[in-house]
């Protein structure tokens, strides 16, 4: 009798931890920095193998599936607003924020390789942390609503993805600084220690620098030296050799302006 009832129990709990751990449920706010109820979680020790691409016949291509970690997000792509990973957990590195904080959640894989970049930057003396990480789509509306209340559209639109447009909401994206937090968010993260050493050394670990300086026109964002994107180690390396961004490696549209109608990823 008490061992069923105990078993009971245990079963409830489980499925109640997995429900909050994998999907954060925070109503928007005003702000992306403030904290939330979803609890930390640890990254896994081993390296989870990426999504896997299109399902056979699906017809679609792992671009255009959100939950694939070679999925392309951009002005003229978008996701479904109701879309989160299935697997957001709090890596093992220096956190901006409480690790309650969705912000402060990216995917398993991302924190995974995310640790190994912060580990090796420290082996050479440099102490890197987590700014933002995953995003959800009302998160994104509300700071991107904060930059047109601010500062106007067409500088909202320089430096902030409408909602649904943020490789944030993937999980796979994150902003970085030094521990310091100097040049926190600002194009002078290039010039930082930090920051070059991140430019050329992300994407041994699998992260590429997503919008890079004098690349607006293609990007449709100023540079960002901090906003590191997760594609995996073969593909970052194969994308930060060519030079070329993203879109061009894939021979995708270019978007610097929102076309009139979006691409619905899936
Ligand atoms: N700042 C980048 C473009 C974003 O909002 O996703
Ligand atoms: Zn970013």
């Amino acid at each position: 009798m008490v061992a069923g009832v105990l078993a009971v129990l245990i079963v409830a709990w489980l499925l109640l931890y997995h429900r909050t751990a994998s999907t954060p449920t925070k109503s928007p706010s005003s702000s992306p920095q403030e904290s939330s109820s979803v609890p930390p979680t640890s990254a896994p020790s081993t390296v989870p193998q990426p999504s896997p691409a299109s399902p056979p016949g699906s017809g679609l291509n792992a671009q255009d599936q959100a939950a694939s970690l070679t999925v392309v997000v951009n002005k003229g792509r978008i996701l479904p607003s109701t879309y989160v990973p299935a697997n957001l957990v709090v890596p093992d590195v220096a956190l901006r924020l409480g690790s309650g904080s969705p912000d402060m959640h990216v995917r398993a894989d991302t924190a995974v390789a995310m640790k190994q970049l912060f580990d090796r930057a420290a082996q050479s003396g440099l102490q890197l942390k987590l700014a933002s990480g995953y995003r959800s789509y009302s998160t994104q509306k509300a700071l991107y609503n904060g930059y047109v209340a601010s500062s106007g559209q067409a500088y909202a639109d320089a430096s902030s993805a409408r909602p649904g447009h943020s490789e944030h909401q993937t999980g796979l994206a994150a902003d970085l600084e030094p521990a310091s937090r100097n040049c926190e968010i600002q194009q002078c993260f290039g010039t930082t220690a930090e920051g070059k050493w991140l430019a050329s050394n992300a994407y041994r670990y699998g992260f590429i620098i997503r919008y890079q300086e004098g690349k607006d026109k293609l990007t449709g964002y100023e540079y960002e030296p901090w906003h590191v994107r997760y594609i995996g180690t073969d593909l970052a390396t194969k994308v930060y050799k060519s030079g070329k961004t993203l879109e061009q490696y894939f021979g995708m549209t270019t978007y610097a302006d929102y076309p009139a109608t979006n691409y619905q990823l899936r």
